[in-house]
């Protein structure tokens, strides 16, 4: 029976990249995301390709009842959860200076990228938990957070807090679950080409250039998709509770 994988804001960006990984790594997915499922292009069709199933499940993680249902659609179309990838998340709409930050911005970025972490996580894992162990392993989460949850950007100081509580999140889900045989890992991606960075290209450009980032690129979704990849498998069982940052060493303090 293959695995199944919930991957939130699975169909485009990172998110998808991890879909598509995972596909071809032989799980089926479960890809959630608030576009219609016709906007989403050719993406959801390469994952046919792979020779796995998929359902499409348009829901607003930062909504109590979407959430129930992301799980309850999940396992009745597949039967159980494997991993849980808490992907989606978004920036301000504005970037304003912390001193004009709004509270409404506040809550809107919080209420995505982290609440809705803490309360998915806690439905899939309660599914998780009455599934059997398969070896030593009973289930994975993985966060996608970001640079952000350790750098200042104080014109995008919510989008900030909210990926540094995702990093405690991870540590208290893994320090509970441990026991369980369900791991929990947090990927901190830096500066990754796609939608969400399109509209701040050449300040990006700019920096890589200068050498800001070690690895003088942009990073792609694969990046990320290839750790995802190594924490969604059966290895790396002695691990929980930890980030790895896909930043092309951008968190290296230089002298
Ligand atoms: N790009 C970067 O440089 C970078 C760096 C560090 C961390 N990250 C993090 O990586 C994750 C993915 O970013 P990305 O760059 O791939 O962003 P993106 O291209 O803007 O895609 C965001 C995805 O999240 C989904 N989403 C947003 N709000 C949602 C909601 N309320 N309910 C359900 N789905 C929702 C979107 O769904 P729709 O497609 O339906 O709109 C979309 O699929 C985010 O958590 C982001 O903070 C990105």
């Amino acid at each position: 029976m293959k695995k199944v994988a919930i991957v939130t804001g699975g169909s485009r960006g990172i998110g998808f990249a991890i879909s598509a990984r995972l596909a071809r790594d032989g799980f089926n997915i479960a890809v959630v995301g608030m576009r219609e499922e016709a906007a989403c292009g050719e993406n959801l069709e390469q994952l046919s390709k792979a020779g796995v199933e998929w359902i499409y499940i348009r829901a607003d993680v930062s909504n109590t009842n979407d959430r129930k249902r992301i799980v309850e659609e999940t396992v009745t179309r597949f039967g159980r959860i494997a991993v849980l990838v808490n992907n989606a998340g978004v920036a301000p709409k504005i970037r304003a200076d912390l001193l004009d930050m709004s509270e409404e911005s506040f809550d809107y970025v919080l209420d995505t990228n982290t609440k809705s972490n803490m309360f998915l996580t806690q439905l899939a894992v309660k599914q998780m938990l009455s599934q059997p162990l398969q070896g030593k392993k009973r289930g994975t989460v993985i966060n996608i957070s970001s640079c952000s949850a350790e750098v200042s950007s104080v014109n995008r100081g919510e989008y900030c807090v909210s990926k540094a509580g995702i990093s405690m999140l991870t540590k208290l889900y893994a320090d509970r679950l441990a026991g369980d045989g369900i791991f929990v890992h947090e990927i901190r991606p830096g500066v990754i080409r796609t939608d969400m960075t399109s509209a701040v290209t050449e300040k990006y450009d700019r920096l890589i250039e200068a050498g800001t980032f070690p690895i003088r690129r942009w990073g792609e979704g694969e990046d990320v998709a290839d750790a995802a990849a190594v924490f969604a498998g059966d290895n790396f069982l002695y691990t929980t509770g930890n980030y790895v940052d896909v930043d092309g060493g951008f968190h290296i303090r230089r002298l």
